[in-house]
């Protein structure tokens, strides 16, 4: 029996979906637990590239258990859509919702972009979807929840109450026309609610069953360590608890069942929205990365923004998340240059930081060190996929020493090594979930 976290260890997009597809294969259940449809997550599986939002990256697989945890904030809409996708490919997912979960409503996309608008130089660049002021209710109070959709009196009531007074603050704060009427959207979720109820189950009763039945579970982190509300690049990151503790509060399942945490690590640094960024690479050389790898955001279509890899942000990850394993993605990606460097450690007012600075203020002031590695060659997608047959020892001896450099800073093993999108491009050195016959 295992319980596993598989967290992204630094500003989202490391290949989560990928790991998670991956271990996916041996557990029981793959469980969501934080953020809502900000997030991307892309599969590649037998030639086919499936880019998920708000299901878990379980789905592939239709024998498992796929939960949407109460750390989760739902868009019904968008949820619907992912499904609708995944049915015209003849994929009917087993999909159970948390009552606890909150609902992301159209008054909050609209607050998303109006507050963005206003905050100037805090922007952090969100995806709009609503996500800040959704979390901003539920820590307030104000929100509504799946289980509430289920009982259509109280539904009315609260939505009377947030719609009069949303309304209110969009127009007089904000100037904005918010025009979606109570009785349209109470028509519209009523709706939402009758197709979500066959959904709705008690997610933390089935995790506290597996966890006695001694079954294999996987939650799926999204966004990662440095966007997290807490412990992220405050006010740059999103609103949820992204990093492992996260796991525990948006699930419902204490801290002692969780066996594994692996955190997935792109080899380079990539960033989608504003904020520092260390390390970042504003030449033909992070240029030639972003064109090289696609980098360009699964929610939102921008451009990452792209770096050297951080060594400060990865130690902070591994104590942050008390990290068992390291996922590396993008090893080939990464290949073909003549030097790779790896930023070992900040300066700052003349004093050497082994981690980042709390405040963003100083992360803008750090200066980067770098140590240089010689690059290893793009051997190609056949023989990049062979590597993952041949195992780490297969791959370019240049890149075993980048991995080995960074695992031993970090002082965390390597469980998996990606050399390509596909699920048959992982190299794992260590399997987390005990194979079944
Ligand atoms: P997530 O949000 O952490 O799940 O990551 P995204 O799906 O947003 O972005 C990661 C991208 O990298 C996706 O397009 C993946 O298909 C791709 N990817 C993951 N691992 C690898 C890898 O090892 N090599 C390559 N070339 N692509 C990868
Ligand atoms: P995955 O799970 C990368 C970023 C946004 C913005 C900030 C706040 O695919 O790794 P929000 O909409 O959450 O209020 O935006 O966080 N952000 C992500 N960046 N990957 C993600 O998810 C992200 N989810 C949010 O760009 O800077
Ligand atoms: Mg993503």
């Amino acid at each position: 029996m295992t319980f596993a976290i598989v967290v992204g260890t630094q500003w989202g997009d490391e290949g989560k979906g990928k790991v998670v597809d991956y271990y996916a294969a041996q557990a029981d259940i793959v469980v969501r637990y934080c953020g809502g449809a900000n997030a991307g997550h892309t599969i590649v599986s037998g030639g086919r590239k499936f880019a998920f939002h708000h299901v878990p990256s379980g789905v592939l697989y239709p024998e498992k258990i796929n939960i949407i945890g109460n750390g989760v904030v739902l868009e019904p809409k968008k949820f619907f859509e992912e499904l609708g996708q995944l049915d015209a490919v003849g994929i009917k997912p087993n999909i159970k919702i948390s009552p606890r979960v909150h609902l992301v409503m159209p008054y909050h996309v609209a607050q998303d972009g109006a507050e963005e608008g206003r905050k100037g130089a805090l922007a952090a660049g969100t995806t709009k979807r609503g996500i800040g002021p959704c979390y901003s209710d539920k820590a307030a109070r104000f929100g509504i929840r799946v289980g509430e959709l289920l009982q259509p009196e109280l539904f009315r009531e609260k939505l009377h109450t947030m719609h009069t007074l949303k309304v209110k603050l969009l127009k007089e704060v904000y100037g904005v026309d918010f025009t979606q009427s109570e009785d349209e959207i109470c028509k519209l979720y009523t709706e939402y609610g009758k197709r979500l109820a066959p959904f709705v189950a008690d997610t933390g009763e089935i995790l506290s069953d597996a966890l006695s039945k001694k079954k294999q579970v996987l939650f799926e982190g999204a966004q990662a360590t440095m966007l997290d509300i807490d412990h992220g690049m405050y006010p740059f990151g999103t609103s949820s608890n992204t990093s492992a503790g996260g796991a525990c509060t948006g699930s419902g399942i204490g801290p002692t069942a969780i066996d594994e945490v692996i955190g997935v690590v792109k080899v380079y640094t990539s960033r989608v929205g504003a904020g520092p960024l260390p390390t970042e690479l504003n030449d033909a050389t992070g240029q030639a990365i972003r064109d090289k790898g696609g980098e360009y955001g699964t929610t939102t279509g921008r451009p990452r923004r792209i770096g050297w890899l951080d060594l400060p942000t990865l130690r902070y990850a591994a104590h942050v998340n008390g990290l068992t394993g390291l996922a590396f993605t993008r090893l080939d990606t990464l290949s073909g240059m003549q030097k790779v460097q790896v930023c070992t450690h900040y300066e700052l007012d003349g004093k050497k930081l082994l981690i980042p600075p709390a405040s963003y203020t100083d992360i803008a002031r750090c200066r980067p060190i770098y140590k240089s590695f010689a690059g290893w060659d793009d051997i190609g997608a056949d023989k990049w996929r062979a590597c993952a047959k041949g195992g780490m020892k297969s791959l370019p001896a240049r890149a075993q020493a980048y991995l080995k450099f960074i695992s031993g800073e970090v002082r965390v093993p390597i469980y998996v090594i990606g050399v390509g999108a596909g699920r048959e491009d992982t190299i794992v050195l260590k399997e987390v979930f005990s194979k079944k016959a």
